[in-house]
């Protein structure tokens, strides 16, 4: 153990699993996922929370499975899972508890944190968050002039909008009629004024979203929100129109929001985490507590498949394991995230956070350097769209991309019978681009289609594309929160594997800093800042030439 308390981090690249693995690798790079298939693959597709995690159709053998699992252990993944699930204070850089696991933790759990029961913390907020989103929802909670809210405004960004913004749109079949949720993010002016514009402020209540309740895009878009409703409604208008969610008491009654309207979390909860904290406060006024409570039961089954199936049969830990070899063994930089399903159009922007904000880390947690590739890159769009735009380079580009398909076997709107043949055409798409990415078609079987000789290599289709297959029984609150933990627990495996601070995002300070220094330069009219990069200097005197006054 080192002061931390936790063990010393080691290098994952000369445990002797790693060594195997890179021996493995050299033997196993001709092998293809057409002749793996021809294998018995069953111990591949696992059921975890009741979400079917396929894995049959990546392209690893036994051996490499054995190694990786190996890997797990030498790397000490399940100590470092213990100690998250216990609140030890992982984040060793910010020295704090990474604990969204107590979140979704029942009533009847106890959880001893520096001293402090934190589940019956984290009951009393929901509890209070239950409350509140009950008198929006059935009218009971009134706008200054007696309206009704219909529109809820949450103002954040990152972990404080991504979720709460991925969560409205998957959940759409769920949300009360009559509310409207809407989310500004961007400090571009257009995205606060285009929401506001068309709304009615006696009919809006605003959600200020922030963890630190300092973040520049967040105040900033909740002042002009503030000065919007006080324009129509005056300043007795904010209590009954605006809420705050934070760990900063202090910043939210400064701001002039009551702290009754606050609701809080805790500093050991972080931001691309926090979905399932107050931050989701307007998930739960859409959906209602008891759709809330679904979801964090969802997220809770897969903790407790995370925290206690064997490693060889536990989703998250198969699914992190499988993203270092994809990484680090087979070299592909980028896992494309396709979801089936229209309503989860936002789960691919979420997914950005949560892995590069949690893995893009060039040090281990000690400081030291890292000399193998960590955090790849996520990205996506659902299908059948993507299919018309990139998936050309995804089947015969020249860089292999490892795909995640996520299908529901229901449609997420009302049933009949139209719509269940239009969500089977939708199934049979995501089936077929999972073989095709795979299995690919060879010159021989394009040659006995008929095709003609000079087309063949054109339509020669490698496949060999690492996919998972991920079968969501429905998109509903449960579902989506265990598959959110699954890929919270990926993310945590991987990290554990490389032996990175996954919790801590100091990258993402620099160019805060950065635009306000450049912000005093163009306010000023300066163009000549010594202290800034000569590239930076003249696109500010570009900038201000053009702007005019
Ligand atoms: O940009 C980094 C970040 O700190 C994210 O980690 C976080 O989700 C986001 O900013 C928003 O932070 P806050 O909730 O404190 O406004």
């Amino acid at each position: 153990m080192d002061a931390t308390g936790l063990p010393p981090a080691i290098d994952p690249s000369s445990t002797p699993a790693w060594l195997a693995l890179t021996q493995h690798t050299q033997r196993f790079a001709a092998v293809t996922v057409r002749e793996l298939l021809g294998q018995p693959r069953d111990h591949l597709r696992l059921q975890a929370a009741g979400i079917g995690f396929d894995y049959s159709r990546q392209r690893v053998d036994d051996q490499a499975l054995g190694l990786l699992v190996q890997l797990a252990r030498e790397t000490g993944v399940e100590a470092l899972r213990e100690a998250m699930f216990d609140g030890e204070h992982i984040n060793v850089t910010e020295d704090r508890a990474v604990l969204h696991t107590a979140l979704r933790l029942p009533l009847s759990a106890s959880l001893d944190v520096d001293g402090q029961d934190v589940v019956a913390d984290v009951h009393e907020v929901l509890q209070r968050m239950a409350d509140f989103a009950q008198e929006v929802r059935t009218g009971e909670w009134r706008g200054a002039t007696g309206e009704r809210i219909t529109e809820i405004v949450n103002i954040g960004i990152g972990g404080s909008d991504l979720g709460p913004a991925m969560a409205y749109r998957a959940l759409a079949q769920h949300v009360q009629p009559g509310l409207r949720c809407h989310f500004v993010s961007n400090v571009d002016p257009a995205d606060v004024l285009r929401v506001l514009q068309d709304l009615d402020p006696e009919r809006t209540l605003v959600i200020v979203a922030s963890k630190t309740f300092t973040t520049a895009e967040t105040m900033t878009n909740a002042h002009v929100a503030r000065e919007w409703l006080v324009a129509r409604l005056g300043e007795q208008g904010v209590p009954r129109h605006f809420v705050a969610v934070s760990t900063n008491a202090e910043a939210v009654q400064d701001f002039g929001i009551d702290p009754a309207n606050m609701f809080g979390f805790w500093d050991w909860v972080g931001g691309r985490y926090s979905m399932d904290s107050a931050i989701g406060l307007s998930t739960m006024i859409a959906i209602g507590p008891v759709g809330f409570r679904a979801l964090l039961d969802g997220f809770h089954a897969m903790d407790e498949h995370f925290r206690t199936a064997p490693l060889e049969a536990n989703a998250p830990v198969m699914m992190g394991l499988l993203a270092v070899w994809n990484r680090d063994f087979l070299g592909i930089p980028t896992t494309a995230v396709l979801p089936y399903s229209q309503d989860l159009a936002r789960f691919p922007a979420y997914l950005q956070q949560l892995t590069m904000e949690s893995n893009g880390k060039r040090v281990r947690r000690d400081g030291t350097p890292v000399d193998y590739p960590t955090g790849g890159v996520y990205w996506g769009e659902p299908g059948t769209g993507g299919q018309h735009s990139f998936y050309q380079l995804l089947h015969q580009g020249t860089d292999d991309v490892a795909c995640d398909i996520i299908v529901s076997a229901l449609p997420t709107i009302e049933r009949t019978p139209a719509v269940d043949d239009q969500h089977d055409m939708l199934v049979a798409n995501a089936l077929a681009q999972a073989s095709v990415l795979s299995v690919g078609r060879t010159a021989q079987e394009v040659r006995e289609s008929g095709v003609p000789e000079e087309l063949i290599e054109h339509k020669v289709m490698p496949g060999n594309r690492p996919v998972s297959l991920l079968m969501l029984p429905e998109v509903s609150p449960f579902t989506l929160g265990a598959l959110i933990a699954a890929y919270e627990h990926s993310v945590f495996v991987q990290g554990a594997v490389w032996q990175i601070n996954s919790f801590d995002q100091w990258g993402v300070e620099l160019g805060k800093n950065v635009a306000l220094g450049i912000l005093a330069d163009i306010e000023a009219g300066r163009s000549e800042d010594a202290s800034l990069d000569p590239a930076t200097r003249a696109s500010v005197s570009d900038y201000l030439a053009q702007r005019g006054g």
